[in-house]
């Protein structure tokens, strides 16, 4: 904290980080003090924009006694070591998703963010906000449409050689985890469980497509998942499409059919299909299937953060769909149905 400002640190200064830095500008209490990448020209180019400190090194950054907020916009398999130690030494730490590359790793931040004298974590699904995904859950839980029967999502993306090969870090088994599911799918994952309650087990098929020479990780894949509750879910996943087509997540009430297309939500029922929420125009900064609530769930953040209170997308809240990731491609190697890991 300084003149009364939270002091905010931005780790990883590349494509999404333009997404923070411009959220956290619009805070009037909280200032970026810090900006890190161990490309120097990246954090430059980031210090000027904000006023902050350029950095290299990442562990110094979260070492900073004036840092509160430690924003992690780095490669998957940084996720957990820098959030660790960041939490160790008293930050609150935002991390973009997956909040890391295996549920152990996962599980290791959960413990650090609960330890005495730890900061908040906090765990980067900005899609929870959407008015189409709230006004879907507001429907469920509510009974309005009867009993949730089972879920249908698909996310049909595309992405190039250049996309991977480019990143070096992106298609690699040990930085990037996993592919199109933990990379683009893990939002659409995440809203089966937030929305429907939580999977007990999947059975799942992942296969490198168009790319199998250029990556290791899986660019298509599928799932057949069994929630607690007995419902179904069916997965479908792929980064080889030719356009990146609005994803679907459909839900099957007893009394109708909610379809999450994209950022609106329509309800069928009989013969009527009705537009009943719909995505906020509000101005979007990167790129458009990223959405538009970053900055709302970072406000929320640090709207908590003032309050003194823990936040609700948190260790424990982040892991289901990382989860349900690893545990389609264990059961695809496997070739068997595996139980999701737990906190
Ligand atoms: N929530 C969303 O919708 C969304 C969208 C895009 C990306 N993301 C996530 O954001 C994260 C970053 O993705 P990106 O697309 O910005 O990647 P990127 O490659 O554009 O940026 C990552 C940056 O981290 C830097 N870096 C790598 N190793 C470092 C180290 N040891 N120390 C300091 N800096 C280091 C790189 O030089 C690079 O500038 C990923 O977790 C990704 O999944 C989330």
């Amino acid at each position: 904290m300084k003149n009364g400002k939270l002091q905010a640190a931005v780790i990883g200064c590349g494509s999404i980080s333009k997404v923070h830095i411009i959220a956290i500008q619009t805070l009037a209490d909280v200032e970026i003090a810090a900006v890190c990448d161990i490309k120097p020209d990246r954090a430059q180019a980031a210090a000027e924009a904000t006023g902050a400190k350029a950095y290299g090194d990442w562990h110094e950054v979260v070492a900073l006694p004036e840092i509160d907020v430690v924003h992690i916009c780095l490669p998957h398999y940084l996720h957990a070591p820098v959030a660790i130690e960041a939490l160790g030494n008293g930050k609150n730490v935002l991390t973009e998703k997956p909040m890391a590359t295996t549920v152990a790793d996962a599980r290791k931040m959960i413990e650090a963010s609960e330890k005495e004298g730890a900061g908040t974590l906090g765990v980067i699904f900005q899609n929870r906000y959407n008015a189409a995904v709230q006004k879907a859950l507001e429907i469920v839980k509510s009974g309005e449409m009867g009993e949730f029967k089972g879920a249908r999502a698909e996310v049909s993306w595309t992405r190039s050689r250049s996309y991977y090969v480019d990143s070096g870090w992106r298609g690699s088994k040990l930085t990037e985890g996993a592919g199109s599911l933990i990379n683009q799918a893990i939002h659409t994952l995440d809203l089966l469980s937030y929305i429907g309650g939580p999977i007990e087990k999947v059975r799942g098929a992942v296969f490198t497509g168009l790319l199998e020479n250029d990556i290791e990780v899986e660019d298509n894949a599928m799932g057949v998942a069994i929630y607690e509750g007995g419902q179904r879910a069916v997965i479908h996943t792929t980064n080889n499409y030719v356009a990146d087509a609005p994803v679907e997540v459909e839900l099957q009430m007893e009394k109708g059919v909610l379809k999450l297309y994209g950022n609106n939500l329509f309800k069928v029922e009989k013969d009527s299909f009705e537009l009943i929420a719909r995505g906020e125009n509000k101005s979007v900064v990167g790129k458009a299937y990223w959405g538009s609530s970053h900055g709302t769930q970072i406000e929320d953040y640090y709207s908590c953060i003032r309050r003194g209170e823990k936040f609700w997308i948190d260790g424990r809240s982040g892991l289901p769909a990382l989860a349900l990731v690893c545990a389609i491609v264990q059961s695809s190697e496997e070739k068997r149905w595996v139980t999701l890991e737990k906190a």
